[in-house]
C-alpha cells in the first residue's frame, strides 16, 4: 500500500482487512464519507500459499484463511457496498478470481478451491440478482502474473509456466472493461 502511494502520490488508501467483517463496516462508512462519488468495487485482495496435506503443523483455523481472504472477503464486500453502488448511474463490481478455477495447482489446495466459487458468484448470481440496475459485474481470471503473490514459489514450483507481466494483463482488462466484456481472460 505504501509503495502504490509512493509510486501515484495522487491515490488515496485506506488499510483494510477483508477478513473482518467490523473492518469491512469501517472501511464502508471512511469511503463513502470520503468519497461520495466512488462507483467501482474492485475485489482484488488475495492470498496464495503452498499447503502440503502430509504436514501435520498448522491450526485447523489457519487452514482455511484463503476462504476468508479470497471468497469470504469479496462476498462480504459486495454485501457491504451494493446499496451505495446502486445509487450511482453506472457503476461496476470487479471480482478478481483465477485462471487456476480452470486448471488447478496441486501445491495450493486451498487456494485453488477459492476462485472457482467467486466465478460461480460473479457470472451467474450476481449478475443475474443486478441485470436490473446499474451495476456491471465483472469477473476477471489472470493467469499466473508477475506480482509478490508468486514469490513464495519456488522457481521448481513454477517450471514450464509462462508469467504475465502486469502491465499487460492490467492492459487487457481495463480494455475488458471498457468494452463490457464481462468474462475476461488475459492471456
Ligand atoms: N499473481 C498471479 O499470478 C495471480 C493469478 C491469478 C489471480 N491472482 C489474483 O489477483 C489478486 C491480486 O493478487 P496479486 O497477484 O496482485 O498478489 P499480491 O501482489 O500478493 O497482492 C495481494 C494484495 O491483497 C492484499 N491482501 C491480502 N490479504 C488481505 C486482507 N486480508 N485484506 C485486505 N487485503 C489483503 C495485499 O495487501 P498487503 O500488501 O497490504 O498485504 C495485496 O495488496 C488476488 O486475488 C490473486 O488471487 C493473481
Amino acid at each position: 500500500m505504501d509503495r502504490a502511494k509512493a509510486a501515484f502520490p495522487q491515490i488515496h488508501t485506506f488499510r483494510s482487512d477483508v477478513s473482518d467483517p467490523k473492518a469491512i463496516a469501517s472501511l464502508y462508512e471512511q469511503v463513502t464519507e470520503q468519497f461520495p462519488e466512488f462507483s467501482i468495487l474492485i475485489n482484488n485482495a488475495g492470498i496464495m500459499r503452498e499447503i502440503n496435506v502430509h504436514d501435520k503443523a498448522g491450526s485447523l483455523e489457519d487452514i482455511t484463511r484463503e476462504i476468508e481472504i479470497n471468497l469470504s472477503g469479496p462476498i462480504r464486500m459486495v454485501k457491504q457496498f451494493l446499496t451505495h453502488l446502486k445509487t450511482k448511474s453506472q457503476a461496476a463490481i470487479v471480482n478478481v478470481s483465477s485462471g487456476l478455477a480452470f486448471v488447478p495447482l496441486p501445491i495450493s489446495p486451498v487456494y485453488c478451491a477459492t476462485p472457482s466459487p467467486v466465478c460461480i458468484h460473479s457470472p451467474s448470481p450476481l449478475r443475474v440478482q443486478l441485470k436490473n440496475t446499474k451495476v456491471k459485474v465483472f469477473e476477471l481470471a489472470p493467469p499466473a502474473t508477475q506480482t509478490e503473490l508468486l514469490g513464495a514459489f519456488n522457481s521448481e514450483d513454477r517450471k514450464g509456466v509462462s508469467v504475465m507481466k502486469v502491465e499487460d494483463m492490467v492492459r487487457v482488462a481495463v480494455k475488458g472493461m471498457q468494452t463490457d466484456r464481462f468474462e475476461i481472460r488475459p492471456g
